[in-house]
């Protein structure tokens, strides 16, 4: 192994850090893991408002967790109303910055108004606890909006990426038998009106559920309106008190459904719950982004992935931060908008992907030199591993190597951030997601469920359930278990292989499963391949991930065609845009390759194992003994080689 160059925190970062030095951190990981119960009860009792105090901490019935039983909160009073009933209602709560240049500065006693007047629309339009709602919108401010008065009224949201097609949205939608879609004419990026109605529109058509759908006015394009069924949002709200209770709502109650990619081509529903995410959310921004009141934060995540949720809404929120928010691409009108963006809020704490970080790179050094980013103090990374040399670049170029960087490891079932080093306290080792967090118990094994010796790669899993945990699977119990349970039963199994150094630091290397990682989007090959093979053209189709400078992973397939005369460039780019309807446009394959059959076993099943090696290396040498037709292997590789 290369050697590690290890960055302790400076001096002056420990001294005023939330959790100052390993003794500290030390503590509270022993405590944790001592007493968890008595360790979470108390943070939940000391961060969180409750309209009722909870009986019990954890019931444990694996794979089945309920955390603060018995306990009545509600998500949205504890992200708004407390801040504006302590007296900082003045606070600036949201710096929204337009793509076009337009901006707003929103303040938590704002947020109450608009949030409270707009859940009073909701609730005469007949919503009510239990009801889920869909929630498509492009990165403005009644996107968040939205999501809290969902929260305020025990509706269960759903949030939708903008960059789905109708087809996945539709899917989605049916799935949750929502009644509701909030969504928006459509949003600004890359200097265009990208349109998000005539999805949902196409969607619908399918979706009986839907009763009312609210249309948020941003590009202020054509849009069609369904008398009876769509509304704007501006009309929903107008009149509407700016009074509206929260509803004290079980602990358990069902705060979000987060689609996210598995191992087949259905997406899968991640159910959280209210009260054990929101106070693990709010730790970790506390722990792992030292959060301080005068901080401006920045994720640049879009709300549509679980990032957006737990560190744009929830978790910032309920610490009362004062949060930027950008809705367009980080290269318009330049490759600097970003660091123009930071240097005009003044923003202190930025976090963002290795994918951004490195597609930045390329762009060359002048474009962040020519801006003060001064203000930074603390940097994040999120969504896949990243590289010692975009590490270096960022914590250099960046962060002018006074900032330390936070990589945090967690997942959409996770709920909030489970390794990442607290940054006042651990020294960083670039690359390397650090320790775990209190109260999470982390183990590298084998598939016996047996630790592996250190530096050896394992499967990472987490040994006890913690408060942010995935609850279940949207209408799949069975599933669920499948997924994250059976194997090492009682362990949550995470998907992702690791190693855990001498210094019992995590390296996360990556999925071992068949999900991809394309720009920290996840996104799985069966789902790739239940879109081609719709395609009237399409007989089979295997797709693999092959290894990408910029995008980590970019998605590579292996396509054989039914009987017909094909022009195949024609039909390559056909099958692109097709990927791009049925999912949404960042699916979209780097690479389709025509074959006359693809490598199977002998019962039938699709080699992906040798066609990833097959892009990764350019040859296979792994096993190869169960493979049916050998032959096919050479004529794979002599294409590749003639391509080359
Ligand atoms: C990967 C995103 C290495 C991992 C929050 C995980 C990471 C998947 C990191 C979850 C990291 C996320 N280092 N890999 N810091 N963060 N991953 O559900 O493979 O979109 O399983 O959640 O991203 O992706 P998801």
């Amino acid at each position: 192994m290369t050697e590690v160059h290890v960055y302790p925190p400076s001096e002056e970062f420990v001294k005023l850090a939330n959790v100052s030095g390993m003794d500290a951190y030390r503590k509270l990981y022993r405590e944790a893991a001592e007493d968890p119960d008595a360790f979470w009860g108390a943070l939940a009792k000391e961060h969180l408002h409750w309209h009722q105090p909870f009986e019990q901490v954890c019931d444990w019935q694996p794979p089945f967790a309920q955390w603060f039983v018995g306990g009545k909160i509600n998500a949205c009073y504890n992200c708004v109303d407390r801040h504006v009933l302590a007296g900082h209602g003045e606070k600036v709560a949201l710096l929204f910055e337009g793509e076009p240049g337009d901006h707003r500065a929103i303040t938590y006693a704002e947020t109450l108004a608009s949030v409270s007047r707009f859940a009073n629309g909701l609730l005469a339009l007949g919503l009510k606890q239990g009801d889920r709602a869909i929630v498509y919108m492009p990165m403005i401010p009644e996107a968040v909006f939205a999501m809290l008065a969902c929260a305020r009224l025990g509706i269960t949201h759903s949030v939708v990426f903008g960059g789905f097609s109708a087809e996945a949205l539709k899917a989605r939608i049916q799935d949750l038998g929502a009644k509701l879609v909030i969504t928006a004419d459509g949003g600004w990026r890359r200097g265009k009106e990208i349109k998000l109605k005539p999805a949902v529109d196409e969607a619908l058509l399918e979706c009986p559920t839907v009763e009312n759908v609210i249309v948020c006015e941003r590009t202020k394009g054509d849009v069609t309106m369904l008398h009876g069924r769509d509304h704007w949002w501006h009309t929903i709200e107008a009149g509407q008190s700016e009074h509206c209770p929260a509803v004290p709502l079980d602990s358990e109650h069902p705060l979000f459904v987060l689609y996210t990619s598995g191992t087949t081509g259905k997406p899968k529903g991640i159910l959280h719950s209210t009260a054990g995410y929101l106070l693990q959310c709010t730790k970790t921004v506390n722990w792992v982004f030292d959060l301080k009141p005068n901080d401006v934060y920045w994720c640049t995540a879009d709300i549509g992935w679980v990032t957006g949720h737990s560190y744009i809404v929830y978790g910032p929120m309920s610490m009362g931060a004062t949060q930027v928010i950008y809705e367009g691409a980080p290269d318009t009108p330049n490759f600097d908008r970003w660091w123009q963006i930071v240097a005009k809020y003044r923003v202190t704490i930025f976090y963002t992907s290795p994918t951004a970080i490195r597609a930045l790179i390329r762009q060359g050094d002048h474009w962040p030199n020519g801006h003060d980013l001064s203000s930074l103090r603390l940097l994040g990374s999120v969504g896949e591993p990243i590289n010692p040399a975009a590490w270096e670049w960022y914590h250099k170029t960046i962060g002018k190597s006074l900032c330390p960087i936070v990589d945090t490891w967690w997942q959409t079932e996770t709920g909030s951030i489970l390794i990442a080093p607290m940054p006042g306290a651990v020294p960083l080792k670039p690359g390397s997601g650090t320790l775990p967090m209190p109260g999470v118990i982390a183990e590298v094994v084998d598939l016996k469920g047996n630790p592996v010796a250190d530096n050896h790669e394992g499967y990472l899993v987490i040994n006890r359930p913690w408060p942010s945990m995935v609850r279940n699977i949207w209408g799949d119990p069975e599933r669920f278990h499948d997924q994250y349970w059976s194997k090492l039963p009682g362990r949550y199994f995470t998907g992702d292989a690791a190693r855990r150094d001498a210094d019992g630091y995590f390296w996360v290397l990556g999925r071992v499963d068949d999900v991809l990682n394309v720009s920290g989007h996840r996104l799985s090959t069966m789902e790739v391949e239940s879109a081609l093979v719709h395609h009237p053209a399409v007989a089979e189709a295997a797709v693999v991930g092959k290894p990408h400078e910029i995008t980590g992973q970019a998605v590579c397939c292996f396509v054989t065609l039914k009987k017909g005369d094909y022009d195949q460039e024609a039909l390559g780019k056909e099958l692109r845009q097709w990927v791009g309807h049925e999912i949404g446009a960042f699916a979209r394959p780097e690479e389709i390759r025509f074959t006359d059959a693809l490598p199977k076993t002998r019962s039938g099943k699709i080699m992906r194992r040798l066609l990833r090696e097959l892009v990764t290396n350019n040859t296979v040498a792994g096993d190869v003994t169960t493979l049916e037709d050998l032959s096919i292997l050479s004529t794979l590789a002599a294409q590749q080689d003639d391509e080359a």
